[in-house]
Formats: structure tokens, sequence, C-alpha cells
């Protein structure tokens, strides 16, 4: 157990239907992606990544304890889970037992705004709010980075959830127990610097190919793989520089490179891994188009096809409109940054 995750003993409270810990987190997006990983079981990443979290979409979870003898039950957007989803969100639940001391089964139910498995990052406001809520519910107090840890268990992106605006994710060092403990996110403080994020929503299917059995794929079989994360440190430490300067447009240009290359490695992969669609290429040419015209407006994209326009607030109507243009069967929002994942107010213990 990491010397932070210090469990509170419990009280005598007697669990009922009114004890359940709520909290809310928000999706992020990662200018700097993580993608593989080099501890699979411990979701440990290889590499870096520089988020921004955003302030729609948000996940909503309750962990309810119930008595001793009780199966644990688990519903997603008010149908029982199944299956894989069922299983990560109990064994993320077994994980905060074991830090916790405790063994009460438990109720968890969870509402997604944002369409579950298509990339938008449904994973990364999950997890978070999953670790925030069953921690709560369980009388575990972690400090933030540890909070991060234990979050990045469930999804690697979900460390970065737990932080509001902007957020890094270390990779780490080491392995095993050495390397959970040094892979974590922190707050990057960037008050000043408050651009826009266009979500074009050209799917809102789940993806063919799950992010975790990609990711492997990828760094097991891709040629390039190696290449792109040593160039992702150089992204990196280039996108710091600019988003310390406020240079939106070099923060866009590394976001929307870095991006790339992450595609280009599973493009490279044996069997190829294609997350692009038709409409995921109109939005791109959209994207170019309103540069051409000058509009600093930079795309970015996960595992799936929808697409991430980082721009100015100023420009993000103007940017939502091409974008509509391009896909008008999709549809299309705009965020900003948003909060960190938090509990809501009466669920604290
Ligand atoms: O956290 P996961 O396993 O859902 O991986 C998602 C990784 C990307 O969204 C593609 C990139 C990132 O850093 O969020």
């Amino acid at each position: 157990m990491p010397l932070d995750a210090v469990p509170v003993p419990a009280g005598p409270r007697e669990p009922g239907p009114d004890s359940g810990s709520t909290a809310v987190a928000h999706p992020n997006i990662a200018l700097i992606k993580y993608w593989g990983k080099r501890d699979e079981e411990l979701v440990v990443p290889c590499v870096d990544s520089l988020s921004m979290t955003l302030d729609i979409l948000p996940t909503t979870t309750t962990v309810t304890l119930c008595p001793q003898g009780r199966p644990d039950r688990v519903t997603f957007d008010g149908s029982p889970a199944e299956g894989e989803r069922r299983h990560r969100i109990i064994a993320f639940v077994d994980l905060v037992r074991e830090l916790a001391g405790r063994s009460d089964p438990v109720l968890v139910e969870t509402r997604n705004a944002v369409p579950t498995g298509a990339g938008l990052a449904s994973s990364a406001s999950g997890f978070a709010a999953l670790a925030v809520a069953a921690t709560a519910a369980y009388s575990l107090r972690l400090d933030p980075t540890a909070l991060s840890r234990l979050a990045r268990r469930g999804s690697a992106s979900a460390a970065r959830s737990v932080f509001g605006g902007f957020a890094l994710c270390h990779a780490g060092h080491g392995v095993g127990a050495a390397a959970d403990l040094s892979s974590y996110a922190e707050p990057v403080p960037l008050p000043d610097f408050d651009p826009a994020m266009v979500i074009a929503v050209v799917s809102t299917s789940a993806k063919a190919v799950s992010s975790r059995a990609a990711m492997r794929r990828t760094v097991e079989t891709s040629p390039l793989y190696r290449a792109w994360a040593a160039s992702g440190r150089a992204d990196l430490t280039d996108i710091r520089a600019a988003l310390r300067r406020g240079d939106l447009a070099a923060v866009g240009e590394i976001t929307e490179r870095n991006a790339l290359g992450m595609h280009a490695t599973m493009l490279a992969a044996r069997p190829a891994v294609r997350y692009f669609s038709p409409a995921t290429m109109a939005v791109l040419d959209s994207v170019l188009q309103l540069r051409r015209d000058g509009v600093p407006a930079y795309a970015t994209m996960d595992a799936g096809p929808n697409v991430k326009v980082l721009c100015p607030p100023e420009a993000a109507d103007r940017v939502a409109e091409a974008v509509r243009g391009a896909v008008p069967d999709g549809s299309v929002l705009i965020a900003r940054r948003g909060p960190g994942a938090r509990l809501l107010p009466g669920a604290e213990r």
C-alpha cells in the first residue's frame, strides 16, 4: 500500500440506500497523447501525456455500501452492467477495498453524459468519478496524487481527469511497485490559458477495437511506435514552453502533430488499427481550410473517429460552423477547460 493511502477507521455507520457517495468527473482530451502501456496489470503508460479537462460531458457515479453477504451490483445508465465493463468496475472497487482494508459489497451506479467507448474519453471521466466516489464510500482518504495514481489503475487517462484545467501524467520509472508509485498526474497551473475545444461527434458507436487491444498491438508490432514515443518527449518539452508563453498556435501545431503521429503508429501496426472514417477526414479537411482562411484551429483525435479542434474561444463558433458543414449528420459541441473530479455536496464523510 502506498504510504499516502492511509485508511481511515470505519465508523459504525449502517449502510443504507441513502448512504451513497456521489462524484462527478469530466473527460479530458490529451494534447500530448499516451498510447501504450509498459505494465498492463498496473496500467502504467509508456509515455508522459498532457491534457485539458473539459467542462462538458461529465460522468456521475454513486457508490453505496451494502450489507455483508449481498452481491456487488453495477448499473450503467440505469441498466445492469455486464461483461468486460462490469469486470473492470468491480476489479477497481476490489482495489479500493484492498487499500481500505474493507470488504463491504457495493452498488455502483454510473451515468455518462458522453457516449461510451467512442473515443470521447468516457473511461477517463468514468474511472476518475469512480475513484472519488469509491474512496469516499470506503472512507479512504487519499491526497490528490494518490487519487490520481489510483484512477490510473482503471484507465491511464483517468489519472488526468482527477484534476481540472491542464494536467501532466508521468509515465514514471522503474518496474512493479516503483512504476506504480511514480506514475500519476499533476496539475499544470495555467490560469490565463483558456482555449476552446470544438468536438465533432461524427460517430457515437463504440469502437470496433478497444484502445486497450489497439495500443497493445501497436506497441508489439508497429515499427513506428518507438519513433513516435521519442518524438513525443520533444513534443512535451515544446508544448510546455508554448503553454507558458500562452502561444495557442504553437500549442495547436504540437497537439496536431502528436495526434497524427500516434495514429500513424496505429496505421503501421500489423494488422493496422484505423480509427479514421471518411467523416474524420472531412473534419480534418475543414480544419486545414480554416487555417488557410486565417483561423487558428488545430485537430486532435483519440481512439475513435471523432475529432476535437483546439482554437481560441472567439473562433469557436466559426470553427463549429465549419465542422458542422463538413459532417452534416454529426453533432458539434463546444467545450472549455473544466473542473477536476469532485464529491457532490452531502456526500462527504
Ligand atoms: O485511457 P485509455 O485506455 O482509454 O486510453 C486512451 C488513450 C488516448 O485517448 C488515445 C490518448 C490519451 O492520452 O488520452
